[in-house]
């Protein structure tokens, strides 16, 4: 089946974008850096819970093994073929680097043999561009990237102009989340177990500290709060107490969230900046999403973020990152590498 160019315009760009960079397998077709024609996306979330998180060669394996079946169901979806395609994408950094290199080298495969240009994209940065899919959002506007990997505070004041403000010093927002449901016993990813589970209990029950570092400070750490639950939960054993799940993962989400939402708002406060966007899988969090918004509110900010399916990782983040690069004349040649860790840079 074929594209139905009636509806295109000279200048429209339809990118094949692919995302492997941890344990999601993703394709998506995106026109323009905004329509989402498909976005598959194969989890790998029963292979690794078996081992409570994430095994890298495992992924890797896993990505080799659906991502061809993953590309031709984005062209079936999206009602396209090959030939359609404008331009090739893909996250090259950071991640697991075998992960990564699984989908670069197939991104690199089909961008050769449709003599179409390879975009090389950063997972943070498309993190952020998941925003512009359902918002229209003017420059600057601050935004929070959240995930399993990062804790990142950025200035976006274009789309090649991205100022990092913080970031986590030692464990990122996500794998807070993991470890302590680890330690709750609640299985893997711990994220949306905690967000469900805090809905039932009492978020003053535990007093567990906020870590606000240096004022105005912008970074953050998340490292000291997973050691006080992880000593609550030791005492209370000890002394034969009773743990109430529910009480631990409503006040462990207050005390991470209280400093992700204040930090977040102050940076927009301290440079006069009314809009602010949230990304990453942990922006799924429905009482992040609350208290942001109302912060917002009584602040007078513009509040976007992206719905469920693009703040976790999704390859359509990655096409409208891609056409973006393309606008910028950003086109990647075949020597492109993984990396694993790479700061968010213009
Ligand atoms: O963005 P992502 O899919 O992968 C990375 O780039 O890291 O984020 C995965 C992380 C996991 O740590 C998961 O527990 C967390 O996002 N997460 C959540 C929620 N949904 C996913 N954390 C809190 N609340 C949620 N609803
Ligand atoms: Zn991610």
């Amino acid at each position: 089946m074929s594209l139905n160019t009636k509806k295109m315009s000279k200048n429209s760009k339809l990118v094949l974008a692919v995302e492997t960079s941890c344990d999601d397998t993703c394709c998506a077709i995106v026109r323009d850096g905004k329509e989402v024609l498909s976005s598959v996306i194969a989890s790998q979330i029963d292979l690794h819970k078996q081992f409570g998180g994430v095994v890298p060669e495992e992924a890797s394996r896993m990505h080799i093994e659906k991502l061809s079946l993953v590309i031709d169901k984005a062209l079936e979806k999206a009602d396209v073929s090959l030939d359609d395609i404008d331009a090739v994408g893909v996250t090259y950094a950071p991640g697991l680097v075998g992960a990564l290199l699984v989908g670069l080298n197939e991104a690199k495969a089909i961008a050769f043999a449709l003599k179409k240009p390879l975009v090389a994209t950063h997972h943070i940065k498309s993190h952020i561009f998941a925003n512009f899919i359902e918002n229209d959002i003017d420059f600057p506007f601050v935004c929070l990237v959240a995930s399993g990997g990062h804790t990142h505070l950025f200035e976006v004041n274009d789309y090649d102009d991205i100022k990092l403000k913080g970031q986590t010093l030692d464990d990122a927002i996500g794998e807070a989340y993991d470890k302590v449901a680890r330690a709750l016993g609640l299985g893997y990813p711990g994220g949306p177990i905690i967000d469900k589970m805090a809905k039932k209990g009492d978020k003053t029950a535990i007093d567990f500290p906020r870590s606000w570092l240096k004022k105005d400070e912008y970074n953050f750490s998340f490292s000291g709060i997973k050691s006080a639950v992880l000593n609550y939960l030791n005492q209370a054993k000890m002394k034969g107490e009773e743990i109430v799940v529910e009480d631990v993962c409503a006040s462990f989400q207050a005390a991470v969230i209280e400093v992700l939402v204040k930090k977040t708002t102050n940076l927009a406060k301290a440079r006069g900046i009314k809009r602010i966007a949230i990304g990453g899988g942990v922006s799924a969090n429905s009482y992040l999403r609350e208290e942001m918004q109302k912060a917002c509110d009584e602040q007078g900010i513009d509040f976007y973020y992206p719905s469920m399916q693009y703040c976790t990782d999704n390859a359509a983040m990655v096409g409208v990152t891609a056409y973006y690069e393309l606008l910028a004349g950003n086109v990647a040649d075949y020597s492109v590498n993984a990396i694993g860790t790479l700061e968010l840079s213009n």
